[in-house]
């Protein structure tokens, strides 16, 4: 796995108060990357560091090899960063606004035309090209920044929350924006405090809250860290209690419930181990003569484990704190 950017107990103090604490991010190759966190969470920080626009106080950052404090120049050639805000620009066109950013990125000016039309297709703006940017709608803007993250061709897209202020629609082709990106080659690392707007897209995830990382990694190996219980659902042509007697001792089984007011009648069993246990109770159930129409475990959803593991951090308030 080649890492795209790596950070090392990276930490960044603002006076006393301490917005990251010791991250270790990895964020492979390829990957769409969702940094996930409440607000004040330490995502903004995080990126600005890896695009060299702040100084860590301590710990170390990568962008493809190159040292964020040593080889800052390096890095800026590889990432494109998207802001949270859109600056104001008044008295500029679409094209104007990239001419400039792509003069400003260094690329050639017999490129610069040609770049601008593609970049303008890219972001679906083609038919905005001479209008001017404060006229812009803001999902407009948004694609507009976009495109201008992408002017010098970089390896790694740094978005910092591109998806809020967007109507739902703007929201999903932001999302087919993604994968094309993705499939272009680049590397894309996007935050937002919601999941679900990433869940679908998402290779990777980091959850962040108060300045730690809580979890990092790909997403089906979060979701089965975080879950290392499921409950299982088996729907039943045959007797109910007697398939649960089957079953209730077997290694793994937490809890079998008999749910036979429900509609269709099943039973529900709480189960703790790999796929080979669970696999082992399916085939208890159909050797002991278990009649199984349907056995499938729930499924829960990125934002359901972005519950959990944020929910494991809250920290009580002591009484009378206010
Ligand atoms: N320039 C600054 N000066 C002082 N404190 C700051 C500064 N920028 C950020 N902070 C603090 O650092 C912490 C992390 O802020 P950061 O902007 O990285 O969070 P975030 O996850 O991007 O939040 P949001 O979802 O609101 O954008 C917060 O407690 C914030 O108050
Ligand atoms: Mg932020």
């Amino acid at each position: 796995m080649t890492l795209i950017a790596e950070t090392k107990n990276l930490t960044r103090r603002y006076g006393t108060s301490l917005a990251i604490d010791n991250i270790n991010l990895e964020i492979p190759q390829s990957a769409i990357y969702g940094f996930i966190g409440p607000n004040g969470a330490g995502k903004t920080t995080t990126m600005r560091i890896l695009t060299t626009l702040l100084l860590p106080t301590s710990g170390q950052a990568w962008v493809a090899g190159h040292s964020v404090t040593r080889e800052p120049l390096a890095v800026r050639r590889m990432v494109g960063f998207m802001p949270d805000f859109f600056g104001v620009y008044d008295n500029m066109k679409s094209w104007e606004y990239l001419e400039f950013f792509a003069a400003a990125y260094g690329v050639p000016a017999a490129r610069r035309s040609n770049l601008i039309g593609e970049l303008l297709e890219l972001v679906d703006l083609g038919h905005k090209r001479d209008a001017y940017v404060m006229d812009l709608s803001r999902g407009m803007k948004q694609r507009l920044s976009l495109a201008r993250t992408m002017a010098h061709n970089p390896e790694l897209l740094i978005l910092d929350e591109p998806a809020s202020g967007l109507d739902p629609r703007a929201r999903v082709e932001l999302r087919e924006l993604l994968k094309e990106l993705q499939a272009l080659g680049k590397t894309i690392m996007i935050s937002s405090h919601i999941l679900t707007e990433l869940a679908e897209v998402c290779t990777h995830i980091g959850i962040i809250e108060n300045g730690h990382l809580l979890a990092s990694g790909d997403v089906q190996t979060i979701m089965r860290s975080l879950q290392p219980h499921r409950i299982y659902e088996v729907h039943l042509l045959s007797d109910l209690a007697a398939a649960a007697a089957l079953v209730v001792d077997m290694p793994g089984v937490l809890d079998v419930r008999v749910l036979s007011e429900a509609m269709p009648p099943m039973i529900q069993i709480d189960h703790e181990g790999d796929d080979q246990s669970v696999s082992a109770v399916l085939q208890r159930l159909i050797s002991g003569g278990a009649v199984v129409t349907h056995f499938a475990g729930q499924v829960s959803d990125l934002e359901e484990v972005f519950m959990r593991v944020t929910a494991q951090h809250v920290q009580p308030q002591p009484a009378g704190a206010g």
